[in-house]
């Protein structure tokens, strides 16, 4: 691992190591307090967040670190129309690892091609967000004693919900998971997580109906409906409340299964939930912040690199508008063997 832009950069000796580590740090807090004494994280938050980034920021000072960074990109150089790449490879030479949250899609990996330090993705707009999926499968594995087997529901914005798009990437790594899809047609899967899923044999089944869908799960994971993401805010009207937790739904569902929701919830969940045991969300943000430890002991103690910038020719545009290569000229394209760009894994369109 150098950079994690989503799970897959993590072999699963290395998910296993972290989740070690994870279990260590819960069990003796106090043997950490001072393991990166010295190091700094810079902490660059171009989109609003608050678990994301406090729970890292916490996680670093639990440590015994620093931080460095912004939250609001508009009092930062960015408002001078500073690049990302500038940005990247000034914090590079003030930080031991750098951790960004973007709102475009594929601005982690961007932020990579340029960093001298393990870049952390946060959040690249509607794509992915490995710290979460962290997060999730930590919780999961603390709680239910492991993930192969588990049969897991998702329900809300599965087209923009970025922590929904890294959480079955991660799945995929494990035996026998099984996946129910409760989303309006509108909002259902993107392209590039489906085929994830295909490819690794992960048996999906799409379903329109919460109540009849919990019966069957160990878990169920709600999301909000990104409304940052709308084009069209009557759009989002239409679709915001098409799914709500109710414990009258609960009533239909296991006695163990787990309510998990990466948060902030818009009223997909409906807070008299809370009081139900099946809900953990709130011990799942605890956690986040743990495993978040785990992490930034391992991407601090890197040895700095020189990146190596593929050279800029001309080859695609993207076909999605909000790939972060329509508002950062200079990026190289990049685009695998099927045509996928790289950079937000859309499909290419306009190939030169
Ligand atoms: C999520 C995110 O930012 O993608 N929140 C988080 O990081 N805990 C989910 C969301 O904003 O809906």
């Amino acid at each position: 691992m150098r950079h994690l832009i989503d799970f897959p950069d993590l072999s699963q000796r290395e998910w296993q190591d972290l989740y070690r580590r994870f279990e260590d740090i819960l069990e003796h807090p106090g043997d950490y307090r001072d393991a990166l004494r010295g190091q700094t994280l810079a902490s660059l938050f171009y989109e609003p967040s608050t678990r994301t980034r406090l729970s890292l920021e916490a996680a670093m000072q639990r440590l015994g670190g620093g931080v460095i960074g912004f939250s609001d990109p508009t009092a930062s150089s960015v408002s001078k129309g500073e690049t990302l790449k500038d940005t990247i490879m000034m914090v590079s030479g003030y930080a031991d690892a750098v951790a960004i949250r973007h709102p475009r899609e594929g601005a982690a990996l961007a932020a990579a091609l340029y960093a001298s330090r393990p870049v952390i993705n946060a959040g690249d707009g509607g794509h992915c967000h490995p710290t979460q999926t962290l997060t999730d499968l930590a919780t999961l594995t603390r709680l239910r004693g492991g993930i192969d087997g588990l049969r897991v529901g998702l329900c809300g914005d599965l087209k923009y919900g970025r922590t929904v798009h890294s959480l079955l990437t991660a799945l995929c790594r494990f035996e026998g998971v099984s996946v129910t899809l409760v989303s309006a047609p509108e909002l259902a899967l993107p392209i590039y997580t489906r085929r994830a899923c295909e490819k690794a044999g992960i048996q999906m089944t799409e379903e329109r109906d919460l109540r009849s869908a919990v019966g069957g799960l160990d878990v169920l994971y709600m999301t909000r409906v990104q409304r940052e993401r709308f084009a069209d805010p009557a759009e989002y009207q239409r679709l915001k409340d098409r799914y709500v937790l109710t414990l009258d739904i609960l009533k239909g569902a296991g006695r163990d299964m787990l309510v998990m929701h990466p948060l902030p919830r818009a009223g997909e969940v409906d807070i008299s939930v809370d009081e139900d045991s099946r809900a953990v969300y709130f011990e799942q943000a605890r956690l986040g912040m743990v495993i978040r430890m785990a992490l930034l002991l391992e991407m601090c103690k890197l040895p700095s690199f020189t990146p190596a910038v593929p050279q800029k020719k001309d080859g695609f545009a993207c076909a999605n508008p909000n790939c972060i290569t329509h508002q950062e000229g200079y990026l190289p394209p990049l685009a695998n063997a099927e045509g996928v760009c790289r950079y937000c894994e859309y499909i290419l369109a306009n190939l030169i």
